[in-house]
């Protein structure tokens, strides 16, 4: 891989909640300039190029025909793997949202196309770059808790309400809580203990949110260390956004946890939606700069296609768990 010092022209597809987020991060990453923004309702992609001064499209090829350098695919999951691909194929580099896919052969097709290209792939796992998530690897890193023995990660909320035409919503689209909010615990987690998951074993609660939209899942890695992951859209929605993080190790540990510090949204009279939140956008900020940091000096990706590909992975075991009511050997596990 071969770096660059050229400004780099940015592109994104989706210009639905995380992609307003991406072009904020952008606007704030040192020779970045977002040149095009795609959705396939093109007025959503009008009024947030118009935020930056791009040029707005309805596809991926409308963004590419700009000469773009670097594309952001923030569309549903079921579409990273084509517009991955295609944007690769067209030798952008690429960083794609979360979770890498809905299916593993989606995840592989990906993951395949990054490894055969020399181009920056980085997955959208922002929760290693929220300062609290990565204050804690790092104290981790530096020894002060000893070995990683025991960790705990829960996010619940309520049914996000935002999503274009109820995606999220719907479990075939979606994967539910399990898979679209827990990848970012199972990837942070793993990566925090820095060994790969090995075992799953998960149990789910329908709701009036829908079908498994309560999960607690506990996970053995491959050292030894285990977590305990629960994962939430059934709360009451007054309840706002919580999470709670514990690692603990040989000696000592680091506890820390949000209360509807991030649980509000602006539900503007336009029909856009925007969030309100007082912490600001600092993962997203951090995360973009490293993306583009990592396509100025050539590589390599922060968060790899595969560390993606093992998150995703863990989160269709945990489904699968949930249906089989069997633990899930990760081993052995060649999923759907
Ligand atoms: N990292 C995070 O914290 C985080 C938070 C929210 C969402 N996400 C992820 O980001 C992705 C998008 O989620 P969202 O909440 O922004 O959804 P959203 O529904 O708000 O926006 C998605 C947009 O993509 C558009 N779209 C769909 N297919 C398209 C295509 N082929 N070409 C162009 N536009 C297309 C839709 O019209 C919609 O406007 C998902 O993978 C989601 O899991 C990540």
């Amino acid at each position: 891989m071969s770096g660059t010092s050229e400004p780099l022209r940015a592109g994104v597809v989706g210009a639905g909640l995380i992609a307003g987020c991406h072009v904020r991060a952008y606007t704030k990453a040192a020779g970045v300039d977002v040149v095009a923004v795609a959705d396939t309702h093109r007025s959503k992609a009008e009024q947030l190029a118009a935020s930056v001064g791009a040029t707005a499209g309805t596809d991926l090829d409308a963004v590419l025909a700009l000469g773009t350098d670097v594309i952001s695919v923030c569309t549903p999951p079921s579409s990273h793997a084509e517009l991955t691909v295609r944007a690769l194929e067209a030798g952008q580099h690429v960083l794609c949202e979360k979770p890498v896919a809905l299916s593993l052969r989606d995840a592989e097709r990906i993951q395949r196309a990054a490894e055969a290209s020399d181009r920056v792939v980085m997955i959208g796992h922002v929760s290693r770059y929220e300062p609290d998530h990565r204050a804690a690897k790092d104290l981790v890193e530096a020894g002060q808790i000893g070995d990683v023995a025991m960790m705990t990660h829960s996010v619940t909320t309520s049914l996000p309400g935002w999503s274009e035409g109820g995606w999220l919503a719907r479990p075939e689209e979606s994967g539910g809580p399990l898979l679209d909010l827990a990848v970012h615990s199972f990837d942070y987690l793993a990566w925090v203990t820095g060994s790969p998951a090995v075992r799953i074993h998960a149990v789910a609660a329908d709701s009036p949110a829908g079908p498994a939209t309560y999960g607690v899942a506990t996970v053995r890695y491959a050292n030894g260390a285990m977590s305990q992951v629960e994962a939430s859209w059934a709360h009451p929605a007054g309840r706002g956004f919580k999470l709670m993080a514990e690692i603990t190790g040989s000696a000592g540990r680091i506890s820390w946890d949000y209360d509807s510090i991030n649980g509000g949204a602006i539900y503007l009279a336009d029909g856009g939606v925007a969030w309100l939140d007082p912490l600001g956008e600092r993962g997203y900020a951090s995360e973009i700069a490293a993306f583009t940091e990592a396509v100025r000096v050539g590589g390599p990706s922060p968060v790899p296609v595969s560390d993606g590909v093992a998150a995703t992975r863990t989160a269709l075991a945990a489904l699968h768990s949930v249906r089989t009511g069997e633990p899930v050997d990760l081993t052995t596990w060649e999923g759907p």
